[in-house]
């Protein structure tokens, strides 16, 4: 017969046999999940910001809403406060396109100079390179550890054909077509 262990004594359990996971370790697992990648651009205060980000997912067909998690230790939660949205560009895999991936992930370095872009209907940036552009509203913002859970209200969609860029144990690749 199965026995079923109570939730309270598995709560025992869990606290006297498991060992806290370290970042490491979490950071690692992460990597064996695929991803794509994208770069949130906004309009900031004064001139556009962006960053590469792979914590971005769907989250409500009605509302259309759609997550990512900012890093609370880049400070930069403010400018998507003060913009009230932000751009999810979903990154196609062409040279030119791998490369916005890392300088918009490199810190100090001049960004947008390199970058084709435009501002979209939204008054967000929007960049060529993206085989999907996702112009977000602000819609909420949710405490998550070390990171700050921005929910975005799509407004306006833009879309063209090309492969996507894909992530995986920290490496960039082009997704098989
Ligand atoms: C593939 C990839 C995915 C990333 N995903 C995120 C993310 O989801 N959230 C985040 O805050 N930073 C993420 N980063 C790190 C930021 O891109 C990087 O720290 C940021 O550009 C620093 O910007 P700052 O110098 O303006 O603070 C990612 C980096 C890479 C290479």
């Amino acid at each position: 017969m199965e026995t079923i262990t109570p939730i309270d004594s598995r709560d025992e359990q869990d606290e006297t046999h498991m060992t806290p996971v370290s970042a490491t370790a979490l950071r690692d697992a992460m990597g064996h999940f695929l991803t794509g990648v994208t770069i949130v651009t906004t309009r900031g205060v004064g001139e556009p910001y962006g960053l590469t980000v792979n914590s971005f997912n769907s989250v409500s067909l009605d509302p259309p809403l759609i997550l990512w998690s900012l890093d609370l230790g880049h400070d930069r939660g403010d400018l998507f406060r003060q913009a009230g949205g932000f751009t999810v560009n979903v990154m196609g895999s062409d040279s030119d396109c791998e490369e916005l991936i890392r300088i918009f992930a490199r810190t100090d370095t001049e960004r947008f100079s390199g970058a084709d872009w435009h501002w979209g209907p939204s008054g967000q940036p929007v960049l060529a390179c993206a085989i999907a552009s996702l112009e977000c509203r602000l819609w909420a913002e949710y405490p998550g550890g070390d990171h700050v859970i921005f929910v975005g209200e799509v407004v306006n969609i833009s879309t063209r054909d090309g492969q996507p860029s894909a992530y995986f144990k920290g490496q960039l690749s082009a997704f098989p077509s």
